[in-house]
């Protein structure tokens, strides 16, 4: 409704109105009292109305009154020249017709200015509400993040008070029966029944050691030892490390690593756990070979690396659980990788998140701050 200086709307409406009493004033003049249809001046003094109506609607009571005031100087010299400009007598009612203009400017200027305050005052409201509501949602989303933040670090709490005791309870027996095995692979040959499941034994004991030894690992984690790093050295160390498994798993390995990124304060062996735990979960998402893309880059205050793979992605139910010890889909997992990732990032005060969509891949994306000492 209101136009404000400088709005193309403004001066059209500024146009339409000095239109309306131009033509108005026209008819008045050029059909002078005189004239055979002079009886048109009751209806032409009436039809200015209709601008200072519209100038009062569209810019209030400033507009309503100055619109009276400008169609009363219109009016006037058709008053005095044409009629005679006996106001007080014979014009009397051409008089009270221009006070009228004036009243009406005003009052009408004066309900809509009223409605525009209200209108403008409506809309801060809901624009205050919007903002409180904005406010409302990230602290909503805050919150929603420190309560998983801290379910986690309750179970690890439990889970710290547990280590211990897994530690005298399984790994001790542990190392008994490996060492009962190995006594009993020496009475056997290689080749005969017995020596095989003595082997089984003695694998699937390690296997279960390694188990308990990343558990522990897990369960006491030790303070990053923060040294000055290349984050790419760090990468291509891992990449190194998982090259064969990458190759045999058919999976096309793409790099793109920024150049000249600046060294970072990061423990060099938590982050290279990091990267390889995350790789690892890659090429087990890609069981029939796919796309493996590694890339870093920076960002102003940040050295961002990214861990995308064409894999099988990750369901909507598993999306909540990932983070959480144990929680895996795999026959063989323990479930903690992406556990330790995620304490690893937290302690070097990093960020981790990740993007993904069912049977076409998933993206983790690392984020570590560069003044991190
Ligand atoms: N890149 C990925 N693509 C698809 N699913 C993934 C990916 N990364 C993780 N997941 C899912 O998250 C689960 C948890 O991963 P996490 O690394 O913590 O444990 P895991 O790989 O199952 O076992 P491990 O302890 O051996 O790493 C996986 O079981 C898998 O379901
Ligand atoms: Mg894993």
């Amino acid at each position: 409704m209101a136009s404000k200086i400088g709005d193309y709307k403004y001066y059209w409406k500024i146009i339409v109105l000095a239109t309306f009493i131009i033509i108005i004033s026209l008819s008045h003049y050029v059909t002078g009292t005189e004239h055979k249809y002079h009886g048109l001046h009751e209806i032409y003094r009436r039809l200015y109305y209709i601008p200072i109506i519209l100038s009062a609607f569209w810019f209030g009571l400033k507009g309503g009154i100055i619109c009276a005031i400008v169609v009363s100087f219109f009016y006037l010299p058709h008053v005095i020249y044409q009629w005679g400009g006996n106001f007080l007598t014979d014009d009397l009612p051409r008089t009270i017709e221009i006070v009228l203009y004036n009243i009406i400017g005003f009052v009408t200027g004066f309900l809509s200015q009223k409605q525009m305050d209200a209108t403008r005052s409506l809309k801060k409201t809901v624009k205050e509400r919007d903002e409180s509501y904005d406010k409302l949602k990230h602290q909503a989303e805050v919150l929603v993040q420190t309560e998983g933040q801290l379910r986690r670090a309750d179970r690890l709490s439990a889970l710290g008070k547990l280590s211990a005791g897994i530690a005298h309870e399984v790994r001790n027996p542990l190392a008994s029966i490996k060492g009962t095995a190995e006594i009993l692979s020496d009475k056997f040959k290689p080749g005969d029944k017995e020596y095989e499941f003595v082997e089984i034994l003695i694998r699937e004991v390690n296997r279960l050691d390694a188990v308990v030894a990343e558990f522990l690992d897990f369960a006491k984690p030790k303070p990053p030892e923060l040294k000055l790093s290349n984050i790419n050295d760090i990468i291509l160390s891992v990449l190194k490390l998982t090259e064969h498994q990458i190759t045999i798993s058919r999976i096309n390995l793409r790099t793109q690593l920024e150049d000249s990124l600046p060294s970072v304060y990061v423990d060099p062996e938590q982050m290279k756990q990091v990267f390889l735990n995350l790789i690892i979960n890659s090429v087990q998402a890609m069981p029939d070979g796919g796309i493996l893309e590694v890339g870093s880059n920076r960002n102003s205050s940040e050295i961002v690396c990214k861990f995308s793979d064409t894999g099988v992605g990750i369901s909507k139910e598993q999306q909540g659980n990932l983070f959480t010890p144990f929680y895996t889909s795999k026959k063989m997992g323990t479930g903690l990788g992406l556990a330790i990732v995620y304490r690893i990032i937290e302690g070097h005060k990093g960020k981790i998140r990740f993007s993904t969509k069912e049977n076409e891949g998933t993206t983790f994306t690392i984020c570590l701050p560069i003044e991190n000492e």
